[in-house]
């Protein structure tokens, strides 16, 4: 079993070590190897994804992933810039289907910005759909406009589309995992306005026919963005496309607390999967020891978990995570009152402790 490992850029190299020590002291039979992805890429061979990345990316079992971006390469032409290794992978390894589980631990209720009573026991998956949509539909760009509001003036375009196979196979991902949990779907669409989300909701309601067992209710996105903050824990699967995905899953990761505690996996055909925490490089904390590694240390478990059949290695990552924070371990981003403030290092430290059985006090 191979791993690729791309740290990336901003707290993304941070994050990643930690997890990296994770995974060793597991002791299981996988080789690591780490290659720059993302500016750090682009300063090193002059692109984001260089063809060294995406071919080792590509031979392995597994990628686990930090973080790609920082504002100093906003100026440069969109093909150079960080986020495009992080779309590339997706693209290039077909990495469609992408699982972001929300889940509120008992410690962190306080730590969200809503009430304790509205998320305690909250666990959501959100499904989002990840190599489609008006991320990657064509065509795409800038003209000069012949009809609209202002012809002649300067105009940009993208295109939003979805094809019935690709709205297929996500569809069955969803109405699978459902299987394995409540048996309910809720799928995002924005049907009254828009007919590629009309379609999304004829092929979901169609593939739904093969799920009896399964219950599916259709929520325009809007109204999905409210009850998220309204009465969260209404939703068990929430399925969507690409870009309100992107939004929902952002908008979901606060009521765990902290976007720093969401862990992500986005899956191809074979089964092949990169694994990355769902938040990004926030360039202002970089490099100052402080970010959360748990998103990160929980993607390293979904990736044991869903690529490299090692189910036991990741229910241990997860009890020892439940037990730092049961113990009050706390990066600021989830600190509060009464726990103890910790550095990216240190969290990291205590997750390894936990798992190798080494006593942790407060
Ligand atoms: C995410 C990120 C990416 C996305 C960016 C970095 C391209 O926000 O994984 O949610 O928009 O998909
Ligand atoms: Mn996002």
């Amino acid at each position: 079993m191979k791993i690729a490992v791309l740290p990336g850029d901003g707290i993304g190299t941070e994050i990643v070590a930690e997890a990296v020590r994770v995974l060793n002291v597991l002791d299981l039979p996988f080789e690591m190897e780490e290659a720059k992805v993302g500016g750090a890429a682009y300063e090193a061979h002059g692109h984001p994804l260089p063809d060294s990345t995406l071919n080792l990316a590509k031979a392995s079992d597994a990628i686990l992933f930090g973080a790609v971006g920082d504002w100093k390469y906003d100026t440069l032409d969109r093909p150079l810039r960080p986020e495009q290794a992080i779309l590339g992978l997706r693209k290039h390894l077909g990495l469609f289907a992408n699982f972001r589980p929300a889940i509120c631990y008992e410690e962190l209720v306080g730590a969200s910005s809503l009430k304790p009573e509205l998320i305690a026991g909250l666990d959501i998956l959100i499904i989002r759909e990840l190599t489609g949509d008006i991320y990657f539909g064509q065509p795409r760009g800038r003209r000069i406009a012949t009809d609209g509001h202002f012809p002649g003036a300067e105009e940009a375009f993208d295109t939003m589309r979805y094809s019935r196979p690709e709205i297929e196979r996500i569809a069955h991902v969803a109405f699978q995992a459902a299987r394995k949990r409540s048996k309910k779907v809720t799928s995002v669409d924005k049907a009254n306005v828009l007919e590629t989300f009309q379609f999304w909701k004829d092929v979901v309601t169609e593939v739904h026919k093969a799920y009896p067992d399964v219950e599916l209710e259709h929520m325009y996105v809007d109204n999905a963005a409210m009850q998220l903050v309204k009465a969260p824990k209404k939703f068990d699967v929430l399925f969507t496309g690409n870009m309100f995905g992107d939004i929902l899953s952002d908008e979901a990761s606060m009521l765990t607390g902290s976007i720093g505690m969401l862990p992500s996996a986005s899956l191809n055909a074979k089964g092949q999967g990169l694994y990355e925490p769902s938040h990004g490089s926030a360039p202002d904390i970089a490099g100052k020891g402080v970010a959360n590694p748990l998103a990160t240390i929980l993607s390293a478990a979904m990736m044991l978990r869903f690529s490299l059949q090692q189910p036991e290695a990741a229910d241990r990552i997860e009890s020892a995570v439940k037990s730092v924070l049961a113990a009050g371990y706390r990066t600021p981003d989830i600190w509060s009152e009464g726990t103890q403030k910790v550095g990216t290092r240190e969290m990291g430290d205590a997750v390894v402790a936990a798992i190798t059985g080494k006593t942790i006090t407060k």
